[in-house]
């Protein structure tokens, strides 16, 4: 892959697509900035090449309306902060102001367009909006991996209207990070998958078991695959709808000698309250009504044993509801033994990312995608259009 480091961009017209997708409180304060100082680096880069810096994003889903909520005014602020210079922001992400603000950069200067799905045109990959956007820049660079599962036009179809079309460093190391963990692993490859549903990671189960040595679950996903040994699960959510899938996910890893560790024990709870009284139990012993909240101490151990021996790790989801104190002790015992672990590890999407920053153990990991949707997209094998788009144009 062709990235922004293997070609000439000084003097021109960069055009750089990032995810800055941030978290805003009810006062439009970004709450989280991960995701802009993730794209700094190649934002800082093209300055230091004296490239004149064009920056765009999307925000939420306005569905192509203007919602000044979804402004990405205040990620220009922090942008402006965090590279220590001035940023412009520009009204719009094309039309005939945008691109007289372009003809007036100069080399080293920033531009950031205003949120790209405020036009339909954006989500629908529309040909004539991609002409417009490209029509701003002489180079285009995608670093936006937690959008490059969206056949969208500022990832997908732009890539056919701008000469020059490269990867990002952090779409880059996304990439690269995710191959090294999956495409030839150390073993063994362990993958901690949690989360609430089977369903939404079905498609990334079929593609894993072929790779992975072993799983282990946590989550209320858990419960489904219990339900199906027809343990009793109490008044847990369960996705009854998929207790076939589930038993037959486990006998294909049995089949194939694929570790398919569930939870022996739970924290149990009376009701979905941070308040609510709770006991641990073995898992034969999940009382009529009460909800499975979090894996108990014995599974923490017996997934801690499993971690020891692994070289390689990739977790999505958590193991509890760990948003309540009460019920993440589960989450954030596995936090540690991950990091604690020798293996490379590799952790995204389904929040997992933050019950890492909140144990304050993300230095210890190997790698966190910013990504969600896209990160599950590549568990599940599949090739991201925006991935895609970028190799055809180079
Ligand atoms: C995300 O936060 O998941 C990405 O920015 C993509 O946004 P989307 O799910 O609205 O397409
Ligand atoms: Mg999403």
């Amino acid at each position: 892959m062709i990235t922004i480091k293997d070609i000439d961009i000084s003097g021109k017209k960069v055009l750089i697509r990032v995810d800055v997708n941030v978290p805003l409180d009810e006062n439009l304060n970004i709450t989280d900035d991960k995701r802009i100082r993730a794209v700094l680096a190649t934002i800082n880069y093209a300055l230091d090449e004296n490239a004149k810096v064009i920056v765009a994003s999307h925000m939420g889903r306005p569905d192509g309306k203007v919602i000044p909520e979804l402004s990405l005014a205040p990620v220009a602020k922090r942008l402006s902060r965090l590279l220590q210079k001035d940023v412009q922001f520009a009204p719009d992400c094309i039309g005939p102001e945008v691109k007289a603000m372009v003809d007036k950069m100069q080399q080293g200067d920033v531009l950031l367009l205003e949120n790209l799905r405020f036009h339909l045109g954006e989500q629908e990959n529309d040909t004539a909006f991609a002409k417009e956007l490209a029509s701003l820049c002489e180079v285009y660079v995608n670093d936006a991996f937690a959008v490059a599962h969206r056949e969208n036009a500022s990832v997908v179809a732009i890539t056919k209207f701008v000469p020059v079309c490269v990867a990002g460093f952090l779409l880059k190391n996304e990439l690269n990070y995710f191959a090294q963990a999956l495409d030839n692993p150390a073993r063994p490859l362990v993958a901690i998958i949690g989360g609430a549903k089977v369903s939404s990671k079905l498609g990334a189960f079929e593609n894993l078991i072929q790779l992975v040595d072993k799983f282990l679950i946590g989550g209320a996903m858990a419960n489904t695959f219990l339900k199906s040994m027809d343990y009793e699960v109490g008044g847990s959510f369960v996705e009854n709808d998929l207790l076939w899938e589930a038993r037959s996910l486990m006998k294909k890893a049995i089949q194939k000698g694929t570790g398919f560790y569930i939870p022996v024990d739970a924290l149990v709870a009376d009701r979905f309250d941070a308040d609510a009284e709770t006991k641990i139990i073995p898992i034969q012993e999940t009382p009529p009504e009460w909800l499975i909240m979090d894996i108990g101490p014995a599974t923490s151990l017996l997934y801690s044993e499993v971690l020891t021996s692994a070289k390689t790790i990739i977790w999505n989801g958590p193991m509890g509801v760990f948003e309540m104190d009460a019920f993440s002790r589960g989450t954030s015992a596995m936090v540690n033994y991950v990091a604690n672990s020798y293996a490379l590890t590799i952790v995204g999407g389904g929040s997992t990312d933050v019950a890492i920053y909140k144990a304050g153990e993300s230095h210890r990991i190997t790698y966190i995608s910013t990504g969600g949707g896209a990160f599950l997209d590549l568990m599940e094998g599949k090739t991201l259009p925006a991935v895609a788009a970028l190799e055809r144009a180079g």
